[in-house]
């Protein structure tokens, strides 16, 4: 599978146009298993709140419990690249606190980059953090955190705020940059103007990797999936016939077989 992948293998990727592939992890069982797949970079999304928590939003996402997953999913990564999400308002209120909740990703939970969401609105603060010597992954186009501003999970469409926004993350030091429910002809105009790799999601083909959330892929979930998702498993309805099956011999008295006793 090789070794382990850092911002350089990334550069080259984007380079030569190997894709990168991303997914989401929260916790160490399924980190393990993205991670022995072979998946580049495993970010820890502030999507555990709405995927893990029961949440409608990631808004209430809290620093602690980001760190908490980030660091239950950097012990099984042994070949992928660790983001750890930036919750909301752990970096809106100031420069200092940005870099502070960012070195804790590094520090206590094994994260080797931080991501936060936002365009020239945080381009210091992108600055500050990459110039504290944590690499920062940025994130534009429908930014979840900002769900209540956009008036809902909303496409967006806006080519020049969108360009603009993308150059200047990357002249603040952001090493990536993941596109979110953007049209295709926006991202591959900013994929080719950027030199940092750009990761889409609902953003087309064109973007230099892709990356989906671990349950919508899996279909361990019921919610609502957006139309940019494709879902390669069935996990959910497995899961559900193995749990009755466990019930149906429970109750027949067909478990514990003798096998099963000492
Ligand atoms: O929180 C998350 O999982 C994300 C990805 C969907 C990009 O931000």
């Amino acid at each position: 599978m090789g070794s382990q992948v850092t911002l350089t293998t990334l550069y080259k990727m984007k380079e030569k146009g190997e894709k990168i592939v991303a997914l989401t992890a929260y916790d160490y069982p399924f980190a393990k298993m993205v991670d022995e797949s072979g998946v580049h970079m495993i970010l820890v999304g502030d999507s555990v709140g709405m995927v893990v928590q029961g949440e409608s939003s990631t808004l209430p996402v809290t620093m602690d419990e980001m760190i908490y997953h980030t660091r239950i999913v950097s012990k099984a990564a042994g070949h992928a690249m660790i983001v750890g999400d930036m919750p909301f308002m752990s970096y809106q209120a100031s420069i200092e606190h940005a870099i502070a909740n960012a070195g804790r990703f590094l520090k206590e939970a094994g994260a080797a980059a931080v991501k936060l969401e936002g365009g020239r609105a945080v381009s210091e603060t992108i600055k500050a953090i990459s110039g504290a010597g944590i690499p920062v992954q940025a994130h534009i186009g429908l930014t979840p955190q900002s769900v209540h501003q956009m008036g809902g999970y909303r496409v967006q469409r806006n080519e020049e705020q969108l360009m603009a926004d993308a150059l200047e993350i990357e002249s603040a030091g952001a090493f990536s940059v993941v596109l979110e429910g953007i049209p295709s002809e926006i991202s591959e105009k900013i994929t080719k103007a950027l030199a940092i790799p750009t990761i889409g999601i609902g953003a087309g083909p064109h973007c230099d990797g892709q990356i989906l959330v671990l349950h919508d892929l899996l279909g361990l979930n019921d919610r609502h999936l957006p139309k940019f998702v494709k879902q390669y498993a069935n996990l959910l309805d497995d899961a559900k016939t193995g749990i009755k099956q466990y019930i149906e011999e429970v109750q027949a008295g067909k478990f514990p077989a003798k096998k099963h006793c000492y």
